[in-house]
C-alpha cells in the first residue's frame, strides 16, 4: 500500500524544497523518501517513490497532480487512442529505475524493495476520465458505448505497463504490485471484460521474470471468484471483506494482503490494538498473511498511530 506521503513530517520537509513530479522525477529524493516509512515506522518492505501516472507523459499526455492526477487533454476518441505512444519506457523514464537501484543499495538487504505500476484498468481509467471521479462518467461511456475504442486504449496501456513493470524488476524490485483502485466501478461481468484480462497478461509478464507479484483491486469482492483468476501470488483485499471470508470467496491457497481500514489509523492507539489484533486473528486462519493496512495510509494520520499499528504487529 501508499505508506509514504503527507503525513510523515520528513517528507512534508522534501515536499517543501519540490513538487511531486520533480520529486518522482529526482532519484536520490525519491530513494530517500521510499526509506522513510522503513525507518520511521520498521515496516517488513519498502515500496518504491513514484505514481501509477507515471507511464501517463510517455505515451504522449500531460498530467499533473493537485493533489490527484489530472490530464490535461483525457483520451476520448479513436483518434486519441491512436496518437497514443507504446513507449521505450526505460528510456522514457528513466529516473524510475534509477530510483530503484539507489533504493536496493540504500536498504542493503535489510527489507525488500516493492516496484508498482496501476493495473491497465485503473491507468486507462485516469487517463480516459482525465481525473478522479466518483462516477468515471466519461470513462464509462466509452466502456459501454464504444467498447472497441475502450479496448484500444487498454491495449496500448498494457503493452506499456508490461515493459513498465519488466524494467523495475530488471532494475532490482524484488516485488511488484498491481494497482487496481477503480475495479470497484465495475459489474463482475464487466470486470471480467475490462479489468481481469490486462491485468493477468502484466502478472504474467513479471512471473516470466521470477518476481513475485501481488494484485490489490479494491472494492472488488462482487468480482473476487474472477480476480482469483488474475495469477498473482498474493491478492490485496480491502477492509469491507474479512480475511477468511476473502479466501473462500477466492477459492484458492493463495497468499492474502490487508486489511485494516486505514480510518482505524485515525483513532486511537488502544482502538488501533484491538483493531489490529482482530484482523490478524482473522488472518491466522490462513495459509499465509501479508499484515497491512486495506488501502493507503490518510494524510491525516498521526504519525504515532501509524507506528503502534506496526508494532501491534510485530509483537
Ligand atoms: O510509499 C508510497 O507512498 C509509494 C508511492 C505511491 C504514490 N502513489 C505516491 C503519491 C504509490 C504506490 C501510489 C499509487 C497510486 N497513485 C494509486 C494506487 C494506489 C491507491 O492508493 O489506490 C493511485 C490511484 C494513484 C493516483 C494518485 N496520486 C492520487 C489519487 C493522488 C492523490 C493522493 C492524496 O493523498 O491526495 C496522487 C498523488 C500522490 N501519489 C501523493 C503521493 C505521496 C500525494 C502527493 C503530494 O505529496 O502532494
Amino acid at each position: 500500500m501508499r505508506q509514504a506521503g503527507r503525513y510523515l513530517p520528513e517528507y512534508r520537509e522534501v515536499r517543501e524544497r519540490v513538487d511531486f513530479l520533480t520529486l518522482c522525477r529526482t532519484p536520490e529524493l525519491a530513494a530517500q523518501v521510499t526509506l522513510q516509512p522503513v525507518d520511521r515506522l520498521g515496516v517488513d518492505a519498502a515500496i518504491l517513490f513514484s505514481d501509477i501516472l507515471v507511464p501517463a507523459p510517455p505515451m504522449g499526455l500531460r498530467i499533473a497532480f493537485d493533489p490527484g492526477p489530472v490530464v490535461d487533454r483525457p483520451v476520448r476518441s479513436a483518434e486519441d487512442v491512436r496518437r497514443l505512444a507504446v513507449p521505450e519506457i526505460e528510456e522514457e523514464v528513466p529516473f524510475v529505475f534509477e530510483t530503484i537501484r539507489i533504493a536496493r543499495r540504500a536498504l542493503s538487504g535489510r527489507v525488500p524493495l516493492v516496484g508498482f505500476a496501476g493495473a491497465p484498468f485503473t491507468l486507462a481509467a485516469y487517463l480516459s476520465e482525465g481525473e478522479g471521479s466518483r462516477t468515471f462518467g466519461h470513462w464509462k461511456r466509452m466502456l459501454y458505448g464504444a467498447s472497441e475504442i475502450a479496448h484500444g486504449l487498454l491495449e496500448k496501456v498494457t503493452l506499456t505497463t508490461i515493459r513498465y513493470v519488466v524494467a523495475q524488476a530488471r532494475a532490482g524490485a524484488q516485488a511488484i504490485q498491481l494497482f487496481d483502485t477503480w475495479a470497484g466501478l465495475l459489474s463482475a461481468s464487466d470486470y471480467a471484460t475490462f479489468a481481469l484480462p490486462y491485468a493477468r497478461r502484466v502478472l504474467d509478464a513479471v512471473r516470466a521474470e521470477h518476481v513475485p507479484t501481488i494484485y490489490f483491486a479494491l472494492d472488488a469482492a462482487p468480482a473476487a471468484a474472477f480476480v482469483a483468476r488474475c495469477g498473482a501470488d498474493v491478492l490485496g483485499v480491502d477492509w469491507r471483506s474479512g480475511l477468511a471470508d476473502a479466501a473462500r470467496a477466492f477459492g484458492t491457497g493463495v497468499v492474502l494482503q490487508g486489511n485494516l481500514d486505514p480510518c482505524v489509523l485515525l483513532s486511537d492507539v488502544s482502538t488501533i490494538r484491538a483493531r489490529t489484533r482482530a484482523m490478524l486473528g482473522d488472518g491466522a486462519q490462513l495459509r499465509a498473511h501479508i499484515a497491512n493496512l486495506g488501502h493507503g495510509i490518510l494524510p491525516e494520520t498521526p504519525v504515532d498511530n501509524a507506528i503502534a499499528f506496526v508494532e501491534a504487529i510485530k509483537s
